[in-house]
């Protein structure tokens, strides 16, 4: 698999809550992103997850490991 990448792996995911972020950071923003990196995946790989919250389905295995990846890999853009 080719290295993950924000513009690739992480933001067209992520694109659709911005709004409902928005109020504490742009999910949309690389650089938002990546300073919020650690409580974003404490946050989508909760059990249950505590975002995206009820009644959105939660995030698929292959996201939520994609981003842990991303952070692996020092969140590449
Ligand atoms: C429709 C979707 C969403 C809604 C309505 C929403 C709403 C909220 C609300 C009300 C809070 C503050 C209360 C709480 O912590 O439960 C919150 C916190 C948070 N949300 Fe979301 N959210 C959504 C999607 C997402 C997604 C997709 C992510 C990450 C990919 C995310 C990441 C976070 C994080 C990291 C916090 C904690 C912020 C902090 O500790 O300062 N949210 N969200």
């Amino acid at each position: 698999m080719a290295a993950v990448s924000f513009a690739n792996d992480i933001a067209p995911t992520l694109f659709k809550y911005r709004g409902q972020m928005a109020w504490r950071f742009d999910l949309a923003n690389y650089e938002d992103v990546k300073a919020n990196a650690k409580i974003i995946a404490d946050q989508i790989t909760g059990d249950p997850p505590g975002m995206p919250p009820p009644p959105f389905d939660p995030f698929p295995k292959t996201f939520t490991d994609a981003f842990a990846a991303w952070i692996a890999n020092g969140c590449p853009p």
